[in-house]
C-alpha cells in the first residue's frame, strides 16, 4: 500500500545502541520501527535487559539476542517486519546458530501465537505492556523454549524504568506520559495493540526531565497516541476516572496542568509533544503553550479526512465546523504556531467531494508539513470488520499523489514566511551533507542548516538568520 511522509523522515529500522555498563557480556540488536513511542519502547527495553547483562551491538552476526519492534498500523509496516524477520533468519543459519530472535510491540500483540505458528525461527512474542517480564521471558528462551506474553496491563507506565538513550544526539529525548487509546477510531489498530488508555504520575515525569536536563539534554517531546487526553488521578485507566474518590478527582492532573508543571520545572528545556487528538484538545492547553517560553509553538494536529461524512465513518468524534474552529482558536491564541497534520486518502466510501474536502481544508489551514498515507485495512478494526475497502487502490493513490503535491506547496509557503527572520534555533549535529554545517530546529520544529562559525557545540541554543529556504529546510547563518 503507497504510503507516504512528506518532509519529515521517520529514524526507522537500525540498529539501536548505546554505550551500555562495563560488566555485561551479552549483546542485544534491537531495531524499532513505527511511531516514537515504539523508539521509546525500545529504550526502555533496552533498560530492562541491561540489567540482565545485556549491551547493545549493531552487528546483528554478533547478537546473542536479536528484537525488533514492530508495527500494525498499516499492512506495509507489518510487510516490511516479515522481510526483516527472514534476514534475521539467515543470518541465524549461516553465521550464528544459537542466536535468539524476539518480536517486541504491536505486531506482537496483534498476532499472539500466531506468530510463533507463522514464523518457524521465532523464540520469543512481547506486547507492549510486558516489558518487564522479558528477564524471565528471556531465561525460558536461553533454556531452549518459546515464550511469550501478550497481556495488556491498565496500571503499566513503566513510570520507575529508567529509558537507556538509544542512538541519542544528547540533546532531543522522548518522555512517555501516556499508554494506550480509548478512541477507537473505525481504522486504527492501536487501541487493540495497545490497550485502553492510561497515564503516567506526573512526579515521574518531572524527576525524568529533571535527569535528563541534568545530563545536558536541551528538548524533550512528551509522547502519547493521545497526548492531550492526558489525565492523572492517582492512577488507573482513563474511562474509569468517574468512579474514583471525590479527593482523587479534584486533584487530578490533566495535560494543561502537567505541560505547566514541566515548564516550570525545566525553564530552559524545550518541550514538545505529539500526538494531539482534535476532539481532546482543551484551549487550556493552547493558552499553557502561549504562556511558556519554552514550550514549542508547534502542534501535530491529524485531521484524517476533510469530510463530515469520512469523519463521521472514521468515528472520530468532531466535524469539519469543530476543526476548523480549534484551528482558528490555535492562529489567535499562538499566532506563530505550526501545525502538521495525518490524512488518510481513501478510506471506505470516500467519494471525489469528500477527497475534495480534504484539499479545501489543507487550503484553509495551509499546515507546515504532513504525513500522508492511502488507507489500509486493519484485521479487527471496526472498518476492518464492518465497511468496505471500496475505493481502488488506483484512486487512493491519484488521491493521495494530489494531497502530497498541495502540502509540498503549502510547506514552501510556510518555509518562505520564515525568510529573512532571525529566530533561535537548538543546534542538534551536524548536517548530513556536510560537517561544515550545523542542523537545527526552531520552535515551529522546522529543520534549519547554517555554516559553524567554531564558537559553538551541539546542544546551544543560537540565533540564526534565515536567507533561503525550500519546502523542507531554512538556510541561514548565525548572527
Ligand atoms: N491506514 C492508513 N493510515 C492509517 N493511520 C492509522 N491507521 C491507518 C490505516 N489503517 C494513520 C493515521 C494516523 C497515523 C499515525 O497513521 O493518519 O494518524
Ligand atoms: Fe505502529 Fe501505532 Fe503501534 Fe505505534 S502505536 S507502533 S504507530 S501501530
Amino acid at each position: 500500500m503507497a504510503s507516504e511522509h512528506v518532509i519529515e523522515e521517520k529514524k526507522q529500522g537500525q540498529a539501536l545502541v548505546t554505550k551500555g555498563k562495563q560488566q555485561n557480556t551479552k549483546k542485544l540488536f534491537i531495531e524499532s520501527y513505527g511511531c516514537q513511542m515504539n523508539m521509546n519502547d525500545s529504550e526502555i527495553v533496552a533498560s530492562i535487559l541491561a540489567n540482565e547483562g545485556y549491551n547493545t551491538t549493531n552487528l546483528l552476526e554478533e547478537a546473542d539476542l536479536v528484537l525488533v519492534n514492530t508495527c500494525s498500523i498499516r499492512e506495509k509496516a507489518e510487510q516490511t517486519i516479515r522481510k526483516r524477520l527472514q534476514k534475521y533468519n539467515r543470518v541465524k543459519k549461516k553465521q550464528n546458530k544459537n542466536m535468539k530472535i524476539g518480536v517486541l510491540g504491536c505486531m506482537a500483540e496483534r498476532l499472539k501465537t500466531k506468530f510463533l505458528d507463522e514464523e518457524k525461527m521465532l523464540d520469543l512474542v512481547v506486547g507492549p505492556d510486558a516489558y518487564r517480564d522479558l528477564p524471565n521471558l528471556v531465561k525460558e528462551v536461553n533454556a531452549g523454549k518459546e515464550a511469550i506474553n501478550v497481556l495488556l496491563s491498565k496500571e503499566e507506565t513503566y513510570a520507575d524504568v529508567s529509558p537507556v538513550r538509544l542512538n541519542s544526539n544528547g540533546v532531543s529525548a522522548f518522555v512517555t506520559i501516556t499508554r494506550g487509546c480509548d478512541n477507537m477510531c473505525t481504522f486504527c489498530v492501536v487501541p487493540f495493540t495497545r490497550g485502553r488508555e492510561r497515564s503516567r504520575d506526573p512526579q515521574s515525569i518531572i524527576k525524568e526531565t529533571l535527569d535528563l536536563w541534568n545530563n545536558g539534554y536541551k528538548e524533550i517531546t512528551l509522547l502519547g497516541q493521545n497526548a492531550d487526553s492526558y489525565l492523572w488521578y492517582g492512577g488507573g485507566l482513563k474511562k474509569d476516572f468517574e468512579k474514583a474518590s471525590e479527593i482523587a478527582q479534584a486533584t487530578a492532573v490533566n495535560f494543561a496542568k502537567l505541560l505547566e508543571m514541566v515548564a516550570i520545572a525545566v525553564p530552559k528545556m524545550r518541550i514538545r509533544f505529539a500526538t494531539s487528538n482534535p476532539h481532546d484538545m482543551e484551549i487550556e492547553v493552547l493558552h499553557t503553550i502561549a504562556k511558556y517560553d519554552n514550550i514549542c509553538k508547534y502542534i501535530h494536529l491529524p485531521f484524517q479526512s476533510g469530510s463530515d461524512n469520512m469523519l463521521k465513518a472514521m468515528n472520530r468524534q468532531h466535524t469539519r465546523a469543530e476543526y476548523i474552529e480549534l484551528i482558528d482558536n490555535i492562529r489567535n491564541i499562538i499566532p506563530d504556531c505550526a501545525i502538521s497534520h495525518d490524512i488518510i486518502s481513501g478510506f471506505c466510501g470516500e467519494t471525489e467531494a469528500d477527497h475534495k474536502d480534504t484539499l479545501s481544508l489543507m487550503e484553509y489551514v495551509k499546515y507546515d508539513y504532513g504525513f500522508m498515507f492511502a488507507y489500509s485495512e486493519r484485521p479487527g478494526t471496526l472498518a476492518g470488520k464492518k465497511m468496505e475497502d471500496d475505493v481502488p487502490l488506483e484512486t487512493k493513490k491519484r488521491r493521495l499523489q494530489e494531497i502530497v503535491d498541495l502540502q509540498r506547496k503549502h510547506s514552501h509557503f510556510r518555509t518562505k514566511e520564515f525568510v529573512g527572520k532571525t529566530m533561535e534555533i537548538l543546534i542538534e549535529g551536524n548536517s548530513k551533507k556536510s560537517d561544515k554545517h550545523w542542523k537545527g530546529r526552531n520552535t515551529q520544529n522546522t529543520m534549519a542548516i547554517f555554516a559553524k562559525t567554531g564558537n559553538e557545540k551541539v546542544g546551544d541554543f543560537v540565533q540564526v538568520k534565515i536567507n533561503e529556504c525550500t519546502s523542507a529546510t531554512l538556510l541561514g547563518e548565525i548572527i
